[in-house]
C-alpha cells in the first residue's frame, strides 16, 4: 500500500503555558493541574506570588513542572535581568489558577508591584484567570465590577465552580477542579477546525441480552469516542455522542444518548441523522464496538443451568457504519478497525467493503482500556502512521485530518 510522503498532520495542543499561582487555599489544586498539563504535553513554566507560598512549596510545583520556580521579580538567573519580559515572551498563554480577588483587583489596575503581576502586564498572549475566593468575597460588587472589567480586557474567566468552600461556606467561589480547568484551556486553544458541522459518535460496547442477568458484548472502555466527542465540540462543532454502557464522564458540549444494544444503537444512529438533517459536509464517526451477533431470543426468565450442552441461536446485527455509508445524502464517515493481526490489510478491505472515505486501524491489543493508543489512518491516498499518543492528542490529529480532507 502507498505511503503518504507529506502527512498534512500537526501538533494541536497549547505548547507553552505560564502558570501563576496567587495565595489562596486553591492553590493546592494547581499540583494537580501542573501533573496533569505536563500529562498533556504542555510545557509548563510555574510563576508563583509570595503569598502562593504560604500554601504550598515551590519546590512541590517544581518537581511536578520539572523546571524551576519563579518568584522574584529580581531573579537573577533570567540573563538579561528582566524575567517579567522573558516569561512570557516564549508563552502562548498565561493562566492565573487560583486567581486571588486582591490579584483580580490588580489585574483591573494593571499593577506591576511583583513578578506575576508584571508578567501578566507585560504579556504578548492569552490571559486565562481561575478565580477562587470566599463566596461573599466573589458576590461584593468590587469583585464583580473587576470581573466585568477583565471580560471587556479580553481575558478569559474560568469558573468559579460552587460547593463546599474551606471557610466551611456553600456557594460560588470554589476554584474549578484541574481537570474541568484543563479541560477548558484545551478547548480555548483548539482551532475551530470543524464549527457549523454536526458530528455524530457512537463509542463504547454494545450489549446483547440472553436473559435478565447474561449477555454478549464486546470489550471497550469508550475512551478513543469520549476523547474524539470532547475533540470535535472543543473543535466547535455541534457534538452528539451515542453510546453503550461506560464508566465515562459525558464530555462538555456535548449531547449524550445511550443506547445498550445493536438495534437501539442503530435506531438512535439513524434518527439522528434524519433528524438533525445531516449532510456530506457533516461527520459520521463509528467507535462503538458494536456485536456482530444478538441471540435470536432474549429469554424473560434467567436460563436455569443443565448438564447437557446449551446452543445459542444468534442472529446477524446491522452494520451501523455500512447502512449510513450508504444512505443518499451519507455524511463524511469514518470507520474504525480494531484488529489483532493484518492490520492494514484487513483495515482497508473494510474501508472498501463499508465505502469509506477514512477508516482508522489499530491493533486491539494496543487500543482496549488504555489512555493511549496508535493508530494509522486509511484513506484513498495512502496510509497515515500517527504518533503513539494519548488518545486525546489522537483525537485531535484525526478530526484535523478530517476536517483537511472535507475542506
Ligand atoms: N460497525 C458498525 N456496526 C456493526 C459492526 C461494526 O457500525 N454491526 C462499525 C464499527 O463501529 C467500526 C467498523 O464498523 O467502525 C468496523 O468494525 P469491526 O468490528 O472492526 O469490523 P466488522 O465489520 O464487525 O468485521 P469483523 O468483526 O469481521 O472484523
Amino acid at each position: 500500500m502507498q505511503k503518504n510522503k507529506s502527512p498534512v498532520l500537526g501538533k494541536l495542543v497549547l505548547g507553552k503555558l505560564v502558570l501563576g499561582i496567587t495565595g489562596g487555599i486553591a492553590a493546592y489544586k494547581a499540583a494537580e493541574l501542573v501533573r496533569l498539563l505536563v500529562k498533556a504535553g504542555i510545557d509548563v513554566q510555574v510563576v508563583m506570588t509570595s503569598a502562593a507560598c504560604q500554601f504550598i512549596t515551590p519546590v512541590t510545583m517544581q518537581a511536578l513542572s520539572g523546571k524551576p520556580v519563579f518568584i522574584d521579580m529580581w531573579d537573577s538567573s533570567i540573563s538579561n535581568g528582566m524575567p517579567h519580559i522573558e516569561l512570557s515572551r516564549n508563552a502562548d498563554a498565561i493562566l492565573v489558577a487560583p486567581a486571588s480577588a486582591d490579584f483580580i483587583a490588580k489585574l483591573v489596575h494593571g499593577r506591576a508591584d511583583d513578578l506575576l503581576s508584571a508578567l501578566c502586564l507585560a504579556r504578548d498572549c492569552p490571559l486565562l484567570v481561575a478565580p477562587a475566593m470566599n463566596k461573599q468575597m466573589w458576590e461584593n460588587p468590587a469583585t464583580q465590577r473587576n470581573i466585568k472589567q477583565l471580560k471587556a480586557d479580553d481575558i478569559s474567566i474560568l469558573g468559579p465552580d460552587s460547593g463546599e468552600q474551606a471557610c466551611g461556606e456553600v456557594g460560588l467561589g470554589r476554584m474549578l477542579e484541574a481537570e474541568a480547568l484543563l479541560a477548558l484551556v484545551n478547548a480555548h486553544f483548539t482551532p475551530k477546525l470543524l464549527a457549523g458541522k454536526r458530528v455524530l459518535i457512537t463509542a463504547g460496547a454494545t450489549l446483547e441480552m440472553i436473559d435478565p442477568v447474561r449477555a454478549i458484548t464486546n470489550l471497550s472502555s469508550g475512551k478513543m469516542g469520549y476523547a474524539i466527542a470532547q475533540a470535535a465540540a472543543d473543535m466547535g462543532a455541534e457534538v452528539t455522542l451515542v453510546s453503550g454502557a461506560t464508566a465515562l464522564a459525558v464530555p462538555n458540549h456535548v449531547k449524550n444518548i445511550s443506547a445498550t444494544s445493536a438495534q437501539s444503537m442503530y435506531q438512535a444512529v439513524m434518527s439522528n441523522i434524519a433528524t438533525l438533517k445531516f449532510e456530506p459536509k457533516d461527520i459520521f464517526i463509528s467507535v462503538a464496538a458494536v456485536a456482530d451477533y444478538s441471540p435470536a431470543q432474549t429469554s424473560a426468565q434467567k436460563i436455569k443451568k443443565s448438564k447437557s450442552l446449551l446452543t445459542l441461536g444468534l442472529v446477524p446485527n446491522k452494520d451501523i457504519l455500512a447502512e449510513v455509508a450508504s444512505l443518499p445524502n451519507a455524511p463524511f464517515c469514518v470507520g474504525f478497525a480494531a484488529e489483532t493481526e493484518n492490520l492494514l490489510e484487513y483495515a482497508e478491505t473494510k474501508r472498501k467493503a463499508k465505502k469509506l472515505p477514512l477508516i482508522v486501524a489499530n491493533l486491539a491489543s494496543q487500543a482496549m482500556g488504555s489512555d493511549e493508543n496508535q493508530v494509522t489512518l486509511l484513506d484513498k491516498n495512502g496510509v497515515h502512521v500517527l504518533p503513539h499518543a494519548q488518545k486525546s492528542e489522537i483525537a485531535k490529529l484525526l478530526l484535523q485530518h478530517v476536517a483537511n480532507m472535507l475542506l
